[in-house]
């Protein structure tokens, strides 16, 4: 962090977010930012993303800092820069001034934290030296993710009433990560026609990013085998005939995500198998958005994604049955496997290094049905909720393979049928939703999602710059 050059629109939201909390959680809390961990020596270091919980209240992607909330009150504990700091990594803010940049009430060497940490409760960041020395200064050992107990888990539901709803401020900046996101996307379709290789199209996709001080909010997943649903490596050279599924996002300097999914042909035109797949998805996802509003159970969203999938698969001849019927014997999951969606908001998937606290409302608890139980989300949606929609349809080896599902789904399923369809891997569609009063808004609809506009965005090249074209 080189500035701390912030509006007052930060300021007065820190302070509107922590009189919140106060009003949830009247006891005091300590939440650490983290610090980075050394690869090969201590100076060259992973990236360094500070804990999701600390930048919502802290706003700024500080290193090794911690802040104390108190009745609407923070505390900032943090060291000032050392000389070799400077002489390594450019001269930095004050600890002052880093205070007042975040409307901190007073700020304090980190040495002076044991002074003020009895009696708090805390969130266990996921940096594990960072997590020993909370342990220890808070004497009780903290657990990596998901399992905080008593007072910590008050402070944990407290904070995920909070980070559930979002503010302006965090509206302003998914939307800023997602316009990115949005231009990142169409550069990679853009050189597709050109492009040799996946790893060809993520570079163009993630350049945008880059160039815009963005890192990829997850790792992106660029891949003609989009059925290996987090496929994190882009080695495959790229032919006629492949479909490309481009799932990636941006994230903004103080941490606030996107996450846009986009599946393309490579040649710039979907072969008729491909086509028909794909509206099948895109019909399920044009579903699920049609259904969002508040009360709405998310639950119900997954099965709408569900029944269309089903209902479209049956009438390509692929599945036989009743669509509900199939639903209710999770034949869609051989194509579905995945839910329909998750919060979205500081992380790609918010808030889930407290396991389901987050996604799943108080009493409930993950299905284990084959079509249920990868659902991040369980609760009926609130005006303010960022929430993915993202439906796809896969051909994975090990489920479609499978001799007990082979024999479970026999005459479910029309295999051969299945296999005029081969040349479809892996497709999904994923959008980021604001749920509103009245219903929703896709803030991410300027990325076509209809196949005619994608085939138009994958046959355009890359615009020329005036300064390319002089050349
Ligand atoms: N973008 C990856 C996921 O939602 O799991
Ligand atoms: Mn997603």
């Amino acid at each position: 962090m080189q500035t701390v050059d912030r509006p007052l629109a930060l300021v007065e939201t820190l302070r509107s977010r922590r009189q919140r909390l106060a009003q949830l959680f009247p006891q005091p809390a300590v939440l650490w930012s983290g610090g980075s961990s050394g690869r090969n020596f201590p100076a060259n270091t992973y990236p360094f993303r500070a804990s999701s919980h600390f930048l919502y209240f802290a706003g700024l992607p500080l290193e090794d800092a911690a802040i104390r909330l108190e009745a609407g009150k923070l505390q900032l504990f943090m060291d000032e820069a050392t000389p070799a700091s400077a002489l390594w990594h450019g001269e930095t803010p004050s600890r002052s001034e880093i205070a007042a940049a975040i409307g901190a009430d007073d700020a304090y060497p980190l040495s002076e934290l044991k002074n003020w940490a009895e009696g708090t409760a805390t969130i266990a960041v996921q940096d594990a030296q960072t997590r020993l020395r909370q342990s220890h200064l808070l004497n009780r050992m903290l657990m990596p993710a998901n399992a905080p107990q008593d007072l910590d888990a008050e402070l944990a539901n407290a904070i995920v009433a909070l980070r559930s709803i979002h503010d302006e401020l965090a509206l302003a900046e998914i939307r800023r990560a997602i316009s990115v996101s949005v231009a990142a996307h169409k550069a990679g379709m853009a050189a597709t026609r050109t492009a040799k290789t996946e790893a060809h199209i993520r570079a163009a996709i993630e350049a945008v990013m880059i160039a815009h001080e963005m890192p990829p909010a997850y790792t992106s997943i660029v891949t003609i085998r989009g059925e290996v649903l987090h496929n994190a490596h882009s080695p495959h050279s790229l032919h006629s005939g492949d479909l490309l599924l481009a799932d990636a996002g941006a994230e903004t300097p103080t941490g606030w995500a996107a996450d846009l999914t986009r599946t393309y042909p490579v040649s710039g035109r979907f072969l008729a198998s491909q086509r028909a797949i794909y509206d099948v998805v895109l019909a399920a996802h044009d579903a699920c958005i049609a259904a969002i509003q508040p009360e709405v159970e998310y639950r119900e969203i997954h099965l709408i994604a569900a029944r269309t999938i089903a209902a479209g698969l049956v009438d390509l001849g692929i599945l036989r049955g009743n669509p509900t019927d199939l639903v209710e014997q999770d034949a869609h999951a051989l194509f579905f496997p995945h839910g329909v969606g998750h919060l979205l908001g500081l992380d790609v998937h918010d808030m889930e290094d407290l396991g389901d606290r987050a996604g799943y409302a108080e009493g409930r608890g993950r299905s284990d049905r084959f079509g249920l139980c990868y659902l991040r989300l369980d609760r009926p949606l609130k005006a303010g909720m960022v929430v993915t929609i993202e439906p796809g349809f896969y051909q994975v080896p090990a489920i479609l393979q499978d001799p007990q599902r082979r024999d479970r789904y026999r005459d479910m399923v029309n295999w051969e049928r299945l296999a005029e369809f081969s040349d479809v891997r892996g497709i999904r569609i994923e959008d980021d939703v604001l749920v509103t009063d009245t219903g929703c808004e896709v803030l991410s609809a300027d990325l076509p999602t209809h196949a005619d506009e994608i085939e138009q965005l994958t046959q355009m090249q890359v615009r020329r710059t005036s300064r390319d074209t002089s050349d």
